[in-house]
């Protein structure tokens, strides 16, 4: 079965052509990252319109280098439609539903989230349950993944995303944009222990797999003479490292909290944190039997993820209407933790 699925939740504009959930045929991404750069950060407005720009070359792209017919070979079209920008969620469910009524294949409806945790299922053997940490600029997450339409929030984060704190420490002191990469590669030259910054520790039954990056942010920006070590330097390489350090260790000590109180040892990471390279080291020390993380193109956002889900929805015959709406917002999921513990 061949879906294409469309992902536009925010500045990646991205088509995939995926043969039964397994197999890419054509992964076309288009980042916008230039078109952002000068701003600091993903302006809305702006990403929606490229979308609509680079939406259509990207699905004749993905057609094209798949060898199929999209009038013929496409048996269902997957698209992300929560959360994520609605302007830019709306470009691709509107050009899905067209593509939908044109073509008379089946839509459906993916989230963005769910969509992240399946990523590594593209690459490798991995079928729920599994616990999930998802990291990226909006979310993080840690949960237990019950099926390819289910999760179990036990933790997220009180105020920033783990990626967004990377992006503000970056934005702070001009390292670049976007700001993880400019901060992974800075790291690699720097001491991870020239400052003793401070993690997070939300202890309380309620938020055992909580983090927060309010306080370290503060630390690293306004108090950071405190927490540097006698005789470390005080530099930009030093700085990333032992930020970086920090605040992967943060999620990395929440993810080893899960699979301790679970006894679920296989566990995948996603998301466009999952492409760091101390969390990819870290991630080698945790008490697991099956570690899935996937390649570099598949951690940030893309559309082979979004056709790979489909492929599992559309063998459930979980098909969406054409009036299914987009919804910013990230969708209720269970949530254990909050007064009982696991
Ligand atoms: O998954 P993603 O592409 O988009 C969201 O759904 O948010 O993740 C983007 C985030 C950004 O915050 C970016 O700075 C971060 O992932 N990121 C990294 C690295 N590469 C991307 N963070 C740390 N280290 C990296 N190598
Ligand atoms: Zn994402």
């Amino acid at each position: 079965m061949n879906v294409l699925g469309i992902e536009s939740s925010c500045d990646e504009c991205s088509v995939a052509v995926v043969r039964d959930g397994r197999t890419i045929l054509s992964h076309i991404i288009y980042s916008q990252i230039e078109d952002h750069a000068r701003y600091g950060g993903v302006v809305p407005e702006i990403a929606s319109r490229k979308h609509t720009e680079w939406i259509l070359p990207l699905f004749r792209e993905a057609c094209k280098e798949a060898a199929i017919d999209p009038a013929r070979d496409i048996d269902a079209i997957a698209v992300t439609t929560e959360p994520g920008l609605s302007g830019s969620l709306l470009v691709g469910l509107g050009f899905a539903k067209g593509l939908s009524v044109a073509t008379g294949r089946p839509l459906i409806a993916v989230d963005h989230i769910l969509a992240h945790l399946y990523a590594p299922r593209i690459e490798g053997d991995l079928a729920p349950p599994y616990l999930g940490l998802l990291v990226s600029g909006g979310h993080t997450i840690v949960c237990r993944v019950d099926g390819w339409n289910a999760m179990t929030v036990l933790g997220t984060t009180t105020d920033d995303a783990c990626g967004e704190a990377f992006d503000k420490i970056a934005k702070h002191f001009g390292f670049g944009y976007p700001g993880g990469l400019a901060v992974d590669r800075l790291a690699a030259r720097g001491d991870p222990y020239a400052y003793d910054f401070p993690e997070s520790r939300l202890d309380s039954p309620q938020q055992r797999y909580d983090v927060s990056y309010s306080g370290l942010k503060t630390a690293v920006v306004a108090q950071r003479e405190r927490f540097r070590r006698p005789n470390a330097e005080e530099s930009a390489e030093n700085i990333a490292a032992s930020f970086q350090r920090v605040a992967i260790d943060t999620v990395m000590r929440r993810l080893q909290r899960a699979i301790s109180d679970t006894g679920i040892r296989r566990v995948a990471i996603a998301g466009g944190v999952a492409a760091n390279s101390y969390l990819r080291k870290r991630a080698g020390e945790l008490t697991v039997d099956e570690l899935h993380i996937p390649s570099m193109e598949l951690c940030t956002d893309n559309a082979a993820m979004i056709a790979g889900i489909g492929f599992e929805y559309a063998n459930a015959g979980r098909f969406a209407e054409l009036d299914v709406p987009v919804n910013a917002r990230v969708r209720g999921y269970r949530r254990v933790g909050r007064g009982g513990g696991w």
